[in-house]
């Protein structure tokens, strides 16, 4: 079952047929059909368009281009339009633009230029969703909803007085008394007792560091808030048209949205991936995120966009190489996407996107853009069987949003210096590099399944996630700087790790960061030297063997990595986990999917009965293969090896 009636692999983009005179989409729908697309994401940006002036809907253009492209088999992602409010609304009711932390109210002029809490937003949104799903509701062509368009881009949070409102309604709803948010929020700190629901408000720029507290219910509210947005819309399109899937697209690894929560919201997940061609960790990066994309439903999800070639919103904006384009879409097809879809089919000419690359850019047909994008589609099609399989993974990766927003809440750690995306990319990528699989999980999801789960940082850890993880029956390894506070980010009892303390048989007494530029040598029982970066701890160990100790410094001789049964803990970041994880790999019998000789570059990944071999390396390599099989991408027989050139790709199929 693919993720619409659509057959096969998705293939298409953002479409944009109201930035072009009505001659253009008539080539445009020839091409699209020559590239072989089927579907493509229509409307986002639409809405001063198909309601011109309150209640007064113009739908004409949008029944020409959905029967037009019905016409040429393409099929549409509808956008409900409500990415950005038209002018008329905003200017009737200011007050639903979205004001700063500083107090500034932004301006009307660019996109998603709403308070995700005002009541004349959301209330716009939902009539328009309705109008749309009433008017489309039988059209051939519609084969999923698209609500708003990446929630969190631009307005994250909104400070006004509205924004204020709601959150003190969800401080009520979250504590039900005052006594209970005074206690929380630790309001005894610095004299900030409140005697009435009145005097609370957001986290709004203030002399000093704000209540941390404040702050972390500030991101649990945002986060809610926006999803509200988009529960109200998808109430309305599942009532008009309940068997169509919706979604909203994701932006990857986002800080400000918790995507567990948000997935559970939505049909389809799907993700816009900008991996930066000019950076060279680009493929272990978009990698991580397609992980995370996969694991949110552990179903296959959809890559919505992607950048054909440069973006637009980099200092430096850096096309992809010739063959770069279909190597990183393979990649997120290899990780579980049910399609290739990009931002966007054709290149503008007008706006802050006209420099953005497009599958038909403004060149036209007889450019390498133009052949990279017809090449790919037929990949694609080839590859058509991969719909709807997934993946297993043995290895998971422990993320938590809360955590993350205690964790980076500014002003107020020991360091701030601890960033979870670099943490979960440290072992996230030489988990990568041996070609094992990875899920990502919340600490409390069931973990049965996995031989080894890795939480490289769980700052905020509650007694129930800490009983998840001591019930996880497999190896265990926890990372600097977890279990230090509760749910309310006040410190647990006699400090780290907390609830975590007796499944790791220890005690961090004191936190000792190290001072940017520095290191810190930690060596092994084994004699093996890592050197450690930006923290270490200063451990007492009650119940667990040291497993590596540091050498030299503050701490010299005192514990830096211990084991207690199937436990790891690390008091300190080595800049390569490589030694402790292998340790932890073997004695859980987790092995790549090509075995150990991967060579360097290469990117190896099952999905279903396939194995993708993806050479982001500069070289051509050489890649043992687990079995001979079929490359479904040339139809070549291959067996023992296979050479993959630089940027070239094999999809086996045995
Ligand atoms: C995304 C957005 C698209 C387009 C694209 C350009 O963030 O959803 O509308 O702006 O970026 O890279
Ligand atoms: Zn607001």
């Amino acid at each position: 079952m693919g993720l619409t009636r659509v057959p096969g692999l998705l293939f298409g983009g953002d479409y944009n047929p109201e930035q072009w005179p009505e001659e253009v989409w008539e080539e445009d729908v020839r091409l699209m059909a020559r590239a072989g697309v089927n579907i493509v994401t229509v409307g986002v940006f639409s809405w001063s368009r198909l309601e011109p002036a309150p209640g007064v809907h113009d739908f004409g253009w949008l029944d020409r281009i959905l029967d037009l492209l019905h016409a040429h088999g393409i099929a549409a992602d509808l956008a409900t339009a409500t990415a950005t409010p038209p002018p008329w609304l905003v200017r009737r009711h200011p007050e639903m633009l979205p004001v700063d932390a500083a107090g500034t109210r932004l301006e009307f002029g660019s996109r998603q230029g709403y308070c995700p809490s005002s009541p004349v937003f959301r209330d716009a949104t939902v009539r328009l969703a309705r109008a749309m799903a009433e008017r489309y509701r039988d059209h051939p062509a519609l084969v999923m909803w698209h609500v708003g368009n990446e929630y969190a881009d631009h307005t994250a949070e909104c400070f006004c007085e509205e924004s204020a409102r709601d959150f003190r309604r969800w401080l009520e709803r979250r504590y039900g008394t005052l006594d209970g948010l005074n206690s929380a929020w630790g309001t005894s700190c610095w004299g900030q007792h409140y005697t009435d629901w009145a005097q609370l408000a957001p986290p709004r720029k203030a002399p000093g560091p704000v209540n941390p507290t404040q702050v972390l219910d500030w991101r649990r509210f945002s986060s809610d808030a926006l999803l509200a947005c988009f529960e109200a819309e998808r109430r309305v399109l599942k009532e008009v048209t309940p068997g169509i899937p919706v979604t909203t697209n994701f932006m990857s690894i986002l800080h400000h949205l918790d995507y567990w929560k948000w997935a559970a919201a939505e049909d389809v997940v799907s993700d816009d991936a900008y991996p930066d061609p000019a950076d060279p960790r680009a493929g272990v990066k978009a990698a991580l995120s397609y992980d995370l994309m996969r694991s949110l439903k552990r179903q296959p999800w959809l890559l919505l966009e992607s950048a054909p070639s440069a973006v637009s919103w980099r200092e430096v904006n850096v096309p992809k190489e010739p063959g770069t384009m279909r190597l990183h879409s393979l990649q997120a097809v290899a990780h579980g996407s049910d399609g290739v879809m990009f931002f966007q089919w054709r290149q503008a000419r007008y706006g802050p996107e006209k420099f953005h690359s497009a599958m038909l850019p403004h060149g036209g047909t007889d450019t390498r853009q133009w052949r990279e994008t017809l090449a790919l589609g037929a990949d694609v099609r080839r590859l058509a069987e991969v719909a709807g399989s997934t993946t297993s993974a043995e290895v998971a990766l422990v993320l938590d949003w809360e955590s993350w927003w205690g964790l980076e809440a500014p002003e107020s750690l020991p360091s701030n210096r601890l960033r979870l995306h670099a943490l979960l990319l440290s072992w996230y990528a030489p988990l990568h590099a041996r070609g094992i699989a990875v899920d990502l999980t919340p600490p409390d999801r069931d973990l049965s399944g996995y031989k080894v789960v890795i939480a490289p940082n769980l700052y905020l850890c509650t007694a129930e996630q800490a009983a998840a993880l001591a019930a996880f029956p497999g190896r265990l390894v926890v990372g600097p700087f977890s279990g230090v506070v509760d749910a309310a980010d006040h410190v647990h009892e006699g400090g780290a790790p907390g609830p975590l303390r007796e499944l790791l048989g220890l005690r961090t007494e004191e936190f000792w960061p190290i001072p940017d530029g520095l290191t810190q040598e930690v060596v092994t029982a084994d004699g093996t030297r890592l050197v450690a970066r930006t923290w270490s701890e200063w451990l007492e160990v009650d119940d667990a063997q040291v497993v590596a100790r540091y050498c030299g410094g503050p701490l010299d001789g005192r514990p830096a990595i211990t084991r207690r049964g199937r436990a790891t803990y690390l008091g300190c970041l080595p800049e390569d986990v490589a030694p402790v994880l292998d340790e932890v790999l073997d004695a859980a019998g987790v092995t790549g999917v090509t075995g150990p000789d991967l060579p360097e570059g290469v990117e190896a990944c099952r999905r279903g009965d396939l194995l993708f071999l993806l050479n982001h390396g500069a070289a051509a390599a050489t890649v043992p293969l687990p079995a001979s099989g079929t490359d479904l991408l040339t139809g070549r027989h291959l067996h023992g090896s296979v050479d993959i050139a630089p940027r070239d790709a094999v999809v086996l199929k045995h």
